[in-house]
């Protein structure tokens, strides 16, 4: 174990304006901290509190962490679901919207998210929709929660074929990280995250992109120094992003660097491929693009391919047409007015929105990922 320093939480801040929030993102080696966190936040003092979690997370550390909470509210209730994206759905919702009704829960109560995206984006939306709004706070437990999913209030499920379709913007009260459930991730999982890990560093921070590129022995080893100074530099930049556009109405959409593509490959891969391994092949097509377009070098998109496939993460896809990929990539939510926004880069560090993108290009950029 490594001692934090003093600063080692960022708040999350939006004020003055009608959808204003300001949440801290704490970094701790427990869930010990978990209670004082919550009593220190102003106006939070639920009578009921739920758990949402997965299988997997559920047998790992739910005991924990209801001890953990033990003590804070009246009724501490936990609600788990099978693990999977293949739960991402409005009946697991509904399942869990009937456990608060049969507990009472009221207004003020709270929900408590224990696990990945998947757990988080469900329970941030049932908190979203239960009683028009309840507070909700994320605990995620996997490298790619932490780097992106559980900062930013972005919640929803899956709808028949379609990714995220049903959701809303509800930003948590609180996401707390316990750095040592990276232990226990794994290691596909840990790939994924990295895959987000990396996409930060492209769309924002050059000096991250440097550090991962001089330091992967030291990240892929789980290193708790690096890893939190990795985690940390990925909230920064998430904070800053969603601070200035939280319902992605223009700036927050360079968070979805590789991931028109990278979600068309999700999709048509049935999900046999991780969420974050999907947007490393996503990148891949839109740093290619972002080649061809003049906005990087031919060394510098050769360099972003070596770094992804050093963390382990795939830089192209078998069995699958351009096509294919492309018709799947038109029915994504990332399109506006018939156009798909498209981010591209400047330079590594510096990503931008591009609705100009055509279907020859796209279809090019597809080609370079199909084997
Ligand atoms: N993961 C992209 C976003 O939160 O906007």
């Amino acid at each position: 174990m490594i001692d934090l320093p003093e600063t080692a939480s960022i708040t999350v801040k939006r004020t003055n304006t009608g959808d204003g929030f300001s949440y801290p993102i704490l970094w701790e080696h427990s869930f010990d901290g978990l209670q004082k966190a919550l009593r220190d936040i102003p106006d939070l003092h639920p009578s009921r509190v739920c758990i949402v979690t997965d299988s997997t997370v559920a047998e790992l550390y739910l005991s924990e962490v209801l001890d953990a909470l033990d003590g804070w509210a009246s009724v501490l209730e936990s609600f788990v679901f099978p693990a999977g994206e293949q739960s991402k759905n409005l009946d697991t919702v509904s399942d869990l919207y009937q456990v608060l009704v049969a507990k009472h829960f009221e207004r003020k109560d709270l929900l408590v998210a224990l696990g990945g995206g998947v757990t988080g984006d469900l329970a941030g939306f049932a908190a979203a929709t239960y009683l028009r709004g309840i507070d909700f706070i994320q605990v995620p437990t996997t490298l790619l929660s932490q780097v992106d999913s559980s900062v930013g209030g972005k919640t929803g499920v899956d709808f028949q074929q379609y990714k995220n379709m049903v959701g809303a913007f509800h930003q948590p009260r609180l996401v707390y990280m316990n750095m040592s459930v990276l232990r226990t991730l794994p290691e596909e999982q840990f790939v994924s995250g990295m895959g987000e890990v990396i996409k930060t560093a492209l769309i924002r921070d050059a000096e991250l992109f440097r550090y991962l590129d001089e330091n992967r022995v030291l990240v892929k080893a789980r290193n708790p120094e690096a890893m939190i100074r990795v985690i940390r530099a990925c909230c920064e930049v998430k904070a800053a992003v969603v601070e200035e556009d939280p319902t992605e109405k223009g700036i927050r959409g360079i968070l979805n660097y590789g991931h028109t593509l990278g979600h068309a490959v999700e999709k048509c891969s049935g999900l046999a491929l991780l969420h974050g391994q999907c947007v490393g092949i996503g990148m891949i097509g839109a740093s290619w693009l972002s080649m061809r377009r003049g906005g990087i070098s031919e060394e510098t998109y050769r360099k972003i391919c070596e770094v992804c496939l050093s963390y382990g993460l795939p830089d192209s896809v078998s069995g699958l047409s351009p096509e294919e990929i492309v018709q799947a990539s038109k029915s994504d939510k990332k399109m506006e007015g018939g156009k798909i926004k498209f981010i591209l880069l400047h330079q590594i560090g510096d990503a931008f929105i591009d609705k100009n993108v055509s279907d020859r290009e796209l279809l090019d950029a597809a080609a370079v990922l199909c084997r």
